[in-house]
């Protein structure tokens, strides 16, 4: 089973990408095949609205790391979705990798989603609207599965989330991986 991490935090130590090594030691227990992805070190431009990609199939007319992610994101069969909460919603640089799946989002269909998602705050009701965000993306796609969620709260400082329960429940959804 092929497993893409993408893993949207601009702090490439920080809180979303511990609890993503978590999950990924899990998967690789489970014999999955494992790649993660730091997003910020590529170079992913916002989507234009210019349609080009839906009249040509699917080709973005931007030339960037997006060319590779998408043949990732499409060879996969599942994909973590990670990042911090900023303002009550996702990262700019992963809302922006989103965005580009528009030239390609039904091509992912079928595929299994898992969030992985770090905050300050003190509880999970505090993400819900960047859950809504999430939901928003995974609805578009056809017969997409979510197979888990896991927030790491209370995390303002890099490393903070290593206190947290979801160390634990980023293993476990890794290493359930292959049941879904
Ligand atoms: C620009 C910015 C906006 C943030 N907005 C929120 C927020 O709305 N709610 C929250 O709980 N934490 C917020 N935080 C805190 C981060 O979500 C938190 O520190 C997270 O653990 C960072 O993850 P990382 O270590 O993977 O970068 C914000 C941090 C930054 C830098």
């Amino acid at each position: 089973m092929k497993v893409l991490i993408l893993e949207g935090s601009p702090r490439i130590k920080g809180n979303s990408s511990i609890l993503c090594d978590e999950f990924e030691r899990g998967a690789i227990e489970s014999g999955c095949d494992v790649e993660k992805i730091h997003i910020t070190r590529k170079k992913i431009g916002g989507c234009l609205g210019c349609d080009a990609c839906q009249r040509n199939g699917g080709n973005c007319i931007q030339k960037d790391d997006m060319t590779e992610i998408k043949d990732k994101m499409i060879d996969a069969d599942a994909i973590v979705l990670a990042s911090p909460i900023y303002f009550y919603s996702m990262s700019s640089q992963l809302k922006a990798l989103i965005d580009r799946t528009y030239a390609f989002y039904t091509k992912l269909e079928s595929k299994t989603f898992y969030f992985i998602i770090t905050c300050a705050a003190p509880d999970e009701s505090y993400t819900k609207t960047m859950l809504d965000a999430l939901h928003g993306f995974t609805c578009c796609v056809p017969n997409s599965i979510e197979g888990g969620t896991v927030i790491g709260t209370n995390s303002s400082n890099a490393g903070d989330v290593k206190q947290s329960k979801a160390m634990l429940e980023a293993y476990n959804m890794g290493k359930n991986i292959v049941n879904h």
